[in-house]
């Protein structure tokens, strides 16, 4: 049985290089993959899935030879996960963690409290704020219950502090900065009773799932945004808010090199509190056209964020996605694509490359 799983494995590898044109994938040793790799180094490397891919015989042979941990990309958040009030909908996510369960890789949640109007379905927009708490802590204690020891990680919140860091997403503003789950830009009761619910329930049914607040662009020190995530998160530890770590998202742009040092200041500092730095859903964005160079450059920042990781004992380094033929950025970011791994036909890109060459 093991044997007939390797062989598999390496037929896949050997697939992906014959079929890359990179020359950058001759200097490669054919029979490993990512996710050996990643192992030998304690690192979870993971991607959002969308379940419904699973069926996809290119899809389901990169993701479980690659990859060594999935993320729900849509289908544990709200509107999804309970549809109507105290009728939870568990059918697509259960499919996924027995995937994952069945291909020996983790499962994160994601995402119990998320501010995005999509996916809060109707009957939580039509409450009254004073009825919140209760909504959330119904939601989190329903979600943690039924998938219980299944899961490494929770994100209990995700982007709940503005892009200008003023400070929270709330009911008073409009737009993206709209959030039904703050009714001011302090005041984060509902968000912090979220974790004490979650807390609560992991005790109760002795599940030692980590507790996680994720945001994008809260990674680099002395940016107005990643200060306010910071000081938010600083407030929680010391009045003993029940968080394990921080997620940075690490949407980023091949366009823009990241502020390196200020992305280690920012981590060292989290650290320094006690907490749990995680890289939760990375992809380097490129806008057309998808040029050769750009790859390349794409390829040296994924590798710096794994060396960072590295140096910084972060043991998380997952991706937004599998493939670049479903990633969410073309839909999203006008005129840019190509932020994954593998591209539309699954071909390895220059990326991953580096990133086996880094966990050599
Ligand atoms: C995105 C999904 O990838 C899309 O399929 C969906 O339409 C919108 O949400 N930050 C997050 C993720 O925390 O949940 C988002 O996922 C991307 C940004």
């Amino acid at each position: 049985m093991k044997f007939i799983k390797k062989t598999s494995v390496k037929l896949m590898i050997l697939t992906i290089f014959m079929s890359c044109t990179s020359p950058a994938s001759e200097k490669f040793d054919n029979s490993e993959s990512l996710r050996n790799r990643a192992d030998d180094f304690g690192i979870i490397i993971g991607a959002a899935v969308e379940q419904s891919h699973l069926s996809e015989l290119k899809y389901s042979e990169t993701l479980k030879t690659q990859f060594n941990c999935v993320i729900s990309e849509n289908n544990m958040k709200f509107s999804f996960m309970q549809p109507n009030e105290g009728s939870f909908s568990f059918e697509n996510s259960d499919n996924l963690v027995d995937y994952a369960i069945e291909n020996d890789m983790k499962v994160r949640g994601h995402v119990f409290l998320w501010h995005s109007d999509y996916q809060i379905p109707d009957w939580v927009k039509n409450k009254q704020y004073s009825q919140l708490k209760g909504v959330i802590e119904n939601h989190v204690s329903g979600g943690m219950r039924h998938f219980n020891d299944k899961i490494y990680a929770w994100d209990v919140a995700n982007e709940i502090v503005l892009d200008s860091g003023a400070g929270l997403r709330n009911r008073t503003l409009s737009g993206g900065d709209y959030s039904v789950w703050a009714s001011s830009l302090y005041d984060d009761s509902v968000i912090r009773s979220a974790f004490y619910k979650a807390d609560s329930v992991r005790k109760e049914i002795g599940d030692d799932v980590g507790l996680y607040l994720c945001d994008y662009s809260n990674e680099t020190k002395g940016q107005p945004k990643s200060d306010k995530f910071y000081e938010i998160v600083e407030d929680w530890v010391n009045d003993g808010v029940p968080i394990d770590g921080v997620g940075f998202q690490m949407h980023l742009m091949e366009k823009y090199t990241p502020d390196y040092i200020n992305i280690k200041a920012q981590i060292d500092r989290f650290q320094n509190l006690g907490l749990d730095v995680q890289f939760t859903e990375i992809d380097v964005r490129i806008e057309e056209p998808f040029t050769r160079t750009k790859l390349l450059n794409q390829a040296e920042i994924y590798a710096q964020i794994l060396r960072i990781a590295k140096e910084k004992n972060i043991k998380s380094y997952l991706v937004w996605g599998v493939t670049d033929k479903y990633s969410w950025i073309p839909s999203t970011f006008n005129g840019y694509g190509s932020g994954l791994l593998f591209d539309e036909e699954y071909q390895a890109k220059p990326a991953y490359f580096e990133l086996l060459e880094e966990l050599k």
